[in-house]
């Protein structure tokens, strides 16, 4: 079937895209687009043209495999279909359904007019990608919606809904009905009007404010921190007011090429790809039948338990949530009402729905309350004990296909499975990140005997609650927490061999980390860790390599923020943390304790130290099987540990930097400190000697 076909209906010529899933503009799509409105033109008997897409949308944008890919040698591209509306001597009316994205929304800009359904969305994403929009958009929408909102959806890269798109001027006409009628209708009407038909690109990009570019790169400050491409998108939407269209179109696709190319779009294509392969579950079909999950259950009304209800509730499903006392329980539905409140009180949720979402969380004390719920997540204490018992209870109650799960943090899933045997092909792991309710990453972690149909089915309840659901092993800390100690134990093992944490956070904070690892330490509170290493040295915590610091800390009461003084010192109600000289002496004590010389560090050494052992696990992980693919690890730190996202996530980013390089520095820190999380990844070593990325063994069988 051909990738664009024409047809003539009454007077109007119709030019419908055909190449699904979202109707990209793949090589061949431009030439059918050309070619249906030359013929049109051709033919006397056609008065106007509608352009419209097939399937689930118009189009979704340029096909982006093809940033990575050649264009074929004297194929059409997007400058020709503009070139061909503007050449038209009749006028071309884009019918917009589903979504008009990137290239869609460019290509929908250049026709004439615009029509669309109530349901559809209008965007440029492209920023999301790393990059402008480069087929006139940064030009055209500033022109057509006025350069308040156009630079605002450009540089978000947020789309916008039809009743919007209307009000802003984006599109001329919104169809209640059937849109190809509609869009017939419109263009013969267009067309017995005798025209002018005007262009966008004959407006002019009128700016009230002159400020406004200025304030734009003030208020994205924070979150394009280390990004090129928001502010590129500033600087082409400046260009569509200052030059005339012809210029500013030239202007557009200089920096639109220019970053193309760099390390940040092609990480963030990586992470486009990522998400959309992280669904995929080798060997399970895509149409598996799911089990229903209309109603579920939450053990525990703690921090964890509060968030899941949330997501269920979120989610429109009735959630019951039960606690071992009122006590706790009207104290975790207090937090949960609070966290909605908070949320109407920024004007991010009506209390409308605020009251519907608390009106599917039902608080109950007795297990027999959950004998009829199709799926239970438990979130009570971090015991192996205390998880086994609540388990035989939900054993004794819950009807027998129910879906059962755990928000462990380590322990073993599989170990939890067993103790209801009958049902171990129904039990699993559901990993939720802190604040469950905010936190976008969800590791579903497969036990052994788990069924496909249930895997599938916590995967899609994950995208219910609008998560991004990775498939994780049971090991211990699964692929998140298991990298992480490599991470988090270097930093406080620089610390103890001379670095000042604040150098350590900086250099973390300048790659792209939201906060550094001992900051980070000092927010999670010093005294978790102090208090397992306590009970591994029954009542006493040892003072190991990388825990001597954390443990006096902890010994002066000084637990982290909660305390006010940590690595850091935090001044009353101020989260700024303050070195302390205090704690460069304890480095000292420690360096003495273990007979190490203390010395000043490189940021690169301290970049390498603390980066490299989550490489090095990973690989690991990847090995041993316990993460599908390398870029599923990626998705996990940018979703669960705010790892820079314009960097891909550290498995991509390590190949921005070479696997040879990683590997031979893995090699020289194992021989030099000795520490398990240096030992050298097998996988890792044959990637390098083979002169491969993370991505080539993705796509190896
Ligand atoms: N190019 C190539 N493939 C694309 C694509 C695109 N623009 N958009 C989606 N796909 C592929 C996906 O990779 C996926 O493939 P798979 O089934 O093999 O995994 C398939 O289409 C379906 O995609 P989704 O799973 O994302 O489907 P949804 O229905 O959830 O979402 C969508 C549809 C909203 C269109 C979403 O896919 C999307 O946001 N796409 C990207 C839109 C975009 O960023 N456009 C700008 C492109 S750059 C550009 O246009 C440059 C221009 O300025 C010159
Ligand atoms: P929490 O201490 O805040 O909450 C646990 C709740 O479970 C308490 O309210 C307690 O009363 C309740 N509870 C204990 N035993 C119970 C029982 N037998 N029946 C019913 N309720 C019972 O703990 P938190 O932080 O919510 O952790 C819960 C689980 O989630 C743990 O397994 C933890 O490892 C895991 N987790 C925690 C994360 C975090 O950042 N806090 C992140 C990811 C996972």
């Amino acid at each position: 079937m051909s990738l664009v076909n024409y047809e003539k209906r009454g007077a109007v010529g119709v030019v419908t895209v055909t190449n699904p899933p979202v109707n990209a503009m793949s090589p061949g799509v431009p030439k059918g687009i050309v070619n249906g409105v030359a013929e049109a033109n051709a033919d006397d008997d056609v008065k106007a043209i509608v352009l419209i897409g097939a399937g689930r949308g118009f189009i979704a944008g340029a096909d982006i495999r093809y940033f990575s890919l050649p264009w074929p040698e004297g194929e059409e591209n997007f400058s020709d279909v503009i070139k061909s509306f503007e050449g038209s001597a009749k006028p071309v009316v884009a019918a917009i359904h589903g979504h008009a994205l990137g290239g869609g929304l460019e290509v929908a800009m250049a026709c004439h007019y615009r029509v669309i359904v109530p349901t559809a969305q209008v965007g440029q994403p492209e920023v999301k990608l790393g990059f402008p929009p480069g087929a006139g958009g940064t030009q055209r929408l500033p022109r057509l919606a006025g350069v308040k909102a156009g630079l605002d959806m450009i540089v978000s890269g947020n789309p916008v809904r039809a009743p919007r798109a209307a009000e802003l001027g984006i599109v001329d006409k919104v169809i209640d009905g059937d849109l190809l009628e509609g869009a017939l209708a419109f263009a013969e009407e267009k067309a017995a009007s005798g025209g002018p038909h005007r262009l966008a690109r004959d407006l002019d990009a009128k700016l009230d404010d002159a400020g406004i570019f200025d304030a734009k790169r003030q208020e994205i400050k924070r979150r394009a921190r280390g990004m090129r491409a928001p502010y590129a998108c500033i600087e082409c939407v400046e260009a569509a007011v200052e030059l005339p269209f012809d210029e500013g179109i030239k202007r557009e696709r200089e920096i639109f090429e220019d970053c193309v190319k760099s390390d940040e779009s092609k990480a963030l294509r990586h992470v486009f790809f990522a998400e959309r392969a992280a669904g995929k579950i080798p060997g399970i079909a895509k149409d598996i039948a799911l089990r229903p999950v209309k109603t579920a259950g939450v053990l525990g009304a703690g921090t964890m338990g509060g968030g899941i209800a949330m997501n269920f509730a979120n989610a429109g499903i009735p959630v019951r949530i039960l606690e071992q006392n009122q006590e706790a329980l009207d104290k975790g539905m207090a937090r949960i009402e609070k966290n909605y409140a908070n949320t109407v009180s920024k004007g991010r949720l009506s209390q409308d729905d605020m009251d519907k979402r608390m009106g599917l969380i039902e608080p109950v004390l007795d297990y027999a309350a959950l004998g009829d719920v199709d799926m239970v997540i438990e979130a009570v204490f971090e015991t192996m004990d205390v998880k086994k018992n609540v388990f035989a209870k939900l054993d004794a109650v819950c009807k027998p296909d129910a879906i059962l799960t755990s928000n462990t943090s380590y322990l073993n899933v599989d170990e939890i499975a067993a103790t209801v045997p009958g049902r171990s092909g129904n039990v699993l792991g559901t990993h939720f990140f802190s604040p469950a309710n905010v936190m976008r990453l969800l590791e579903v972690v497969r036990t052994e005997n788990v069924s496909d149909q249930v895997l599938a089915t916590v995967m899609d309840v994950g995208k219910r609650m609008r998560k991004l659901p990775i498939v994780a092993g049971v090991c211990h800390g699964f692929i998140g927490n298991r990298m992480l100690e490599g991470y988090f134990g270097e930093a406080a093992l620089m610390v103890e061999e001379g670095a000042p944490p604040q150098q350590i956070d900086k250099v973390m904070y300048d790659f792209g980390m939201a906060m550094g690892p001992l900051a980070v330490s000092d927010l999670a509170g010093l005294d978790i860790g102090w208090s397992k290493r306590k009970d591994a040295g029954g009542g006493e915590a040892v003072h190991e390599r990388g825990s001597f610091v954390s443990n006096k800390l902890c010994e002066m009461g000084r637990f982290g923020q909660k305390t006010g003084r940590g690595y850091y010192i935090y001044e009353q109600g101020n989260r700024t943390p303050v070195p302390d000289p205090e704690v460069a002496q304890l480095a000292k004590d420690a360096a003495a304790h273990f007979g190490l010389e203390t010395r000043d560090f490189s940021d690169q050494e301290i970049l390498e130290r603390c980066m490299y052992p989550l490489v090095n696990i990973g690989a690991q992980i990847l090995d041993e099987g316990f993460a599908l693919r390398a870029s599923d690890i990626d998705l996990v730190y940018i979703n669960g540990y705010a790892f820079p996202v314009w960097r891909g996530g550290p498995m991509h980013w390590a190949g921005t930097v070479g696997l040879k390089t990683v590997y031979d520095a893995v090699c020289r820190y194992h021989d030099e400190l000795g520490f398990a999380h240096w030992k050298p990844s097998p996988l890792l070593k044959r990637l390098a000697d083979e002169g491969k990325a993370f991505e080539d063994y993705d796509q190896e069988d």
